[in-house]
């Protein structure tokens, strides 16, 4: 980690996008990770908000999300290697939520693997609750939890 490192979110741009597919593929070393391609037909549509994180000038991190009817989806969140710990995720997850609530959404929804201890308690913390297990949910056959965080007051 970079000590005294200056960090800021934004929302992600379109010539972003080549930098987060090859961060998704360093932090999650799987098969089918999104293409660049893929990427740009997604941040296209209408209902997404792309979050970033910078870190000394680069692209430390990103966080998901779609709209449907009145419920919001946390698609992804992850913050590179090295700058983790830092209240990275959990500031872009805020800001994430925060746009979904303003939208008027009525209810979030993510899904996460059962054994990911420290994303599952970012969530928890951030007002998630487990729904159900979703078996086999993953390609490699891991689990996942089902969690929701339901509008109050807002
Ligand atoms: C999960 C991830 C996004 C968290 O981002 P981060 O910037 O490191 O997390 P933060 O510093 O914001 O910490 C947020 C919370 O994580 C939890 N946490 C942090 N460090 C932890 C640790 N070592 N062990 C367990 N929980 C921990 C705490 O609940 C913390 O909340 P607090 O700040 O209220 O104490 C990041 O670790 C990551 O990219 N992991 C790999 C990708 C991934 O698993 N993504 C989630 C997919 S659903």
């Amino acid at each position: 980690m970079v000590v005294n490192s200056e960090t800021k979110l934004r929302a992600v741009r379109a010539e972003d996008l080549r930098g987060i597919a090859r961060l998704e593929r360093q932090i999650f070393k799987i098969e089918g990770a999104w293409s660049l391609a893929e990427y740009e037909e997604d941040y296209a549509k209408a209902n997404r908000v792309y979050v970033c994180a910078e870190g000394d000038g680069e692209l430390i991190g990103y966080a998901f999300a779609e709209w449907r009817g009145s419920t919001g989806y946390i698609r992804a969140l992850a913050v590179r290697r090295g700058w983790r710990g830092e209240r990275i995720g959990a500031r872009m997850l805020d800001r994430v939520c925060a746009s979904l609530w303003r939208r008027g959404m009525q209810r979030l929804v993510l899904h996460v693997r059962e054994e990911n201890e420290r994303a599952v308690e970012l969530y928890r913390r951030r007002g998630f609750v487990r729904r159900r297990r979703v078996l086999n949910y993953y390609r490699d056959g891991v689990h996942a939890l089902e969690m929701v965080r339901v509008r109050r007051g807002r």
